[in-house]
């Protein structure tokens, strides 16, 4: 089978601790050939480290060579980069989010489409074993009542990099990890259509100067995006979804939590519980889960090279990825605003 040719864009974090390492993984289905970052010494040092043959001063000169590229800058840059990468004829998986905002996710997937190539967003949650397993068990939950999502992290703010950074992020705890849950609880519930947003942003805990922070110290001052949002968002079929998502709360613990009651059954992600009504009882299925962040992303990558090869679909599809951006969106609107955000 023909190797595709990869390079890499932005050679920060996910770049080097997980993109590399599952493509040297796969390297019967792909050739890591260069990498490009707007810091040049770190994309030479990250090429010597792993053997990547070419490093690019920019990332045009890098497209005519490959035949796919992974994205992982700040959010700012994906929009530009993937829209010339596609432009070029060069598939696309880019880092979650998928954009900055809903105009530059649809400028995306209009060149993704225009050009016929692969454009794949980084949501590697929908890859988690618990969650597959959740989509298969839909059938028996039946039509979704109400979706239940807890993203709530205690006194995690991720200080280092640009993650604080509002004009390089496009916001803070919503935009860089209730994502993952956002876009999974969607997949779940499709083909249920989210139509209306009702939400509340805030900015407070990480502006205190009193920190309690277990990522380390960050300059409170600079901080300039969301700590926590709450949300309400209505579906074309009247099921509603109630969503949280904090990076700094003061709760006992971490929660990922999704749940959905439907209109035959329930079902807990994680960890992944079934709940039916049968033989005059309610019934719970449990079983063992693989849900390592690791595995789902090596799974995203061979889907991912899979669909570029032509062998098989995307299971993360751009569409979905523009959903999540489009509620997004919404949920920051509707904070400033003080109003529900219909989407259309
Ligand atoms: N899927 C996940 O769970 C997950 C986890 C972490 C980060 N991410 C996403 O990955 C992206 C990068 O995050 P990170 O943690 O690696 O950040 P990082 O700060 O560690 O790395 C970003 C790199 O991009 C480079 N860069 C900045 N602007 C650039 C530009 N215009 N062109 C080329 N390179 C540029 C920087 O020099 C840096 O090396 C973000 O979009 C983030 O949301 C996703």
């Amino acid at each position: 089978m023909k190797r595709l040719k990869m390079g890499l864009i932005g050679a920060g974090g996910i770049c080097e601790n997980r993109h590399i390492p599952i493509y040297q993984e796969l390297k019967h289905q792909v050739e890591l050939y260069g990498v490009h970052d707007v810091n040049q010494s770190r994309a030479e040092e990250v090429a010597e480290r792993h053997g990547i043959k070419n490093v690019y001063e920019n990332y045009q000169d890098m497209l005519s060579h490959v035949d796919a590229v992974t994205i992982c800058t700040p959010n700012k840059f994906h929009e530009a980069i993937a829209v010339d990468a596609l432009n070029s004829g060069v598939h696309v998986l880019c880092e979650k989010p998928m954009a900055m905002d809903r105009a530059e996710g649809e400028r995306m997937l209009l060149a993704a489409e225009e050009n016929d190539r692969i454009l794949m967003i980084g949501y590697h949650y929908r890859f988690m074993d618990s969650v597959m397993l959740a989509k298969q068990s839909m059938a028996d939950v039946g039509a979704p009542i109400v979706t239940r999502v807890e993203a709530m992290r205690q006194r995690k703010v991720p200080g280092w990099g640009v993650f604080i950074n509002k004009e390089l992020q496009g916001g803070g705890s919503l935009i860089d990890w209730g994502c993952h849950l956002l876009d999974t609880a969607l997949w779940l519930v499709l083909p249920s259509k989210p139509v209306e947003v009702s939400a509340q942003v805030y900015q407070k805990l990480s502006k205190q100067s009193e920190q309690v922070n277990d990522w380390g110290a960050y300059n409170h001052e600079a901080v300039d995006v969301d700590d926590h949002v709450s949300a309400y968002i209505r579906f074309d079929d009247q099921s509603t979804l109630l969503f949280e998502c904090s990076w700094a709360a003061n709760i006992k613990s971490d929660k990922t939590a999704l749940s959905i009651s439907g209109e035959t059954g329930g079902v807990n992600v994680f960890p992944y519980e079934l709940y039916q009504p049968k033989y005059g009882r309610m019934m719970e299925t449990t079983t063992k889960t693989f849900d390592d962040e690791y595995r789902a992303a090596r799974l995203q990558a061979e889907n991912f090279l899979d669909a570029c090869s032509g062998n098989g679909t995307l299971k993360s599809r751009p569409e979905d990825a523009l959903a999540v951006t489009k509620i997004i969106d919404a949920i920051y609107r509707s904070s400033e605003e003080g109003k529900s955000i219909s989407i259309v």
